[in-house]
């Protein structure tokens, strides 16, 4: 007798054209050696190893004995937008609107709901590469069609962004300081670029997770942006997070800066379908973060840019290895080439599986990122300086 075929559920085309996370997949990996008793120190994920600062936990914890522990409005706690309505203001050297914040879950959250309330089956956006790719990916779930358009010199140039417009694009998304390469786009670029937005009529995703993590200024400034830019407020929104600068990624605070109220008013009623909001407590956190002292983001950016120096100088050392970005501006990644060992998930795989001592790690405990790219890999400077030196 025929055998009866087992019914499974049918997943959507959406999500059978996106792959699973590369990242998560050495993550697991790297769990399992670990939960097996191997001493493994875990370079694959962009976390900080930063605890979140004492005085933000106390913030979080007195918003909870407060009973704050009820929904917030979806675009967030006013004070918490009012307070990123200033630091934006002081980043961005103009006056900015409360009203065009909406808070949202992690950086992650801020860049889905702005392509879910803006795209059209088919737009396209231009995503740099390489890029974090789970930008390409919340582009292709939005029903958009990304457009990876390379990097020239770690950079995301207006040249390369006019070659790549047709009349379907409708976004271009720039991410500076870079998660791969830490390259920062410097203001002449971000001048010529606006230029494009403007003669193409787009509008730009900035990506500005990474724009306190920035080693090319004095203490305390961030990366040059687009939003900086006369009249880019306008058409460009900028997508950022409390997760790298307050060494709060499970947290997921973030937000989105929008161009105008409308806009804003336009992302916060889509963000309300996909989690009506963020917990209160952590929005109080936040609030917390960035009204209080700055001291803390100093210390870890100085420990940051300290673990890059040895990082960099000893990856220098490796004969056959290439830093292609050289030495990253921002961010807390180095992204070596290593095609003249192979191929990076195999060696990112490899590397995990060799024994090794257990009082010490490997000297490039690193992981593959892009499955597009996969002569390249990447190490994270996030972790301690003595494993980074050995
Ligand atoms: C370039 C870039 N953008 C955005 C994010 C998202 O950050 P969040 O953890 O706040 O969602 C990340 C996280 O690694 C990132 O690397």
């Amino acid at each position: 007798m025929a055998q009866k075929a087992v019914w499974r559920p049918r997943l959507a085309k959406r999500v059978l054209q996106i792959p699973g996370s590369g990242i998560r997949e050495v993550m697991s990996k790297s769990m399992a050696l670990r939960d097996a008793g191997k001493d493994v120190i875990n370079w694959h994920i962009g976390r900080p190893d930063f605890d979140t600062p004492s005085h933000i936990k106390e913030a979080c914890s007195e918003a909870l004995r407060r009973g704050h522990v009820h929904y917030a409005p979806a675009a967030g706690l006013p004070q918490l937008r009012c307070a990123l309505a200033k630091r934006a203001s002081q980043e961005y050297a103009g006056d900015v609107d409360p009203e065009r914040v909406v808070v949202c879950n992690g950086g992650m959250e801020a860049v889905t709901v702005i392509l879910h309330t803006f795209l059209e089956e088919g737009d396209e956006v231009i995503v740099p590469t390489p890029n974090w790719p789970n930008m390409k990916w919340a582009v292709a779930m939005a029903g958009g069609k990304p457009v990876e358009v390379p990097l020239q010199q770690g950079v995301l140039t207006a040249k390369a962004i006019a070659g790549a417009v047709t009349h379907r694009t409708k976004f271009a998304v720039l991410s500076s300081p870079g998660n791969p390469l830490g390259t920062v786009t410097g203001s002449d670029e971000l001048k010529r670029i606006s230029k494009v937005l403007e003669e193409k009529d787009l509008m730009a995703i900035s990506d500005e997770t990474y724009t306190r993590l920035y080693y090319g200024g004095s203490s305390g400034s961030t990366a040059p942006s687009i939003l900086g830019i006369k009249g880019m407020s306008q058409r460009c929104f900028a997508a950022s997070t409390f997760s790298k600068t307050y060494a709060m990624d499970g947290w997921r605070l973030g937000w989105a800066l929008c161009p105008d109220a409308e806009a804003a008013a336009a992302v916060a009623k889509t963000r309300y379908y996909f989690s009506a909001c963020s917990p209160t407590f952590t929005q109080h956190a936040g609030a917390t973060a960035l009204s209080s002292s700055q001291d803390c983001v100093a210390e870890m950016v100085a420990e940051y840019d300290q673990r890059r120096s040895v990082l960099v100088e000893g990856l220098r050392t490796i004969p056959g290895l290439k830093l292609p970005g050289g030495s990253p501006e921002g961010a807390y990644y180095v992204f070596p080439d290593v095609s003249s060992f192979g191929d990076s998930a195999e060696l990112a795989s490899l590397r995990m599986e060799v024994k090794f001592p257990q009082s010490r790690c490997s000297p490039l405990d690193t992981y593959w990122r892009s499955t597009t790219l996969p002569w390249l890999m990447e190490a994270s400077s996030a972790k301690k300086g003595k494993a980074i030196s050995e």
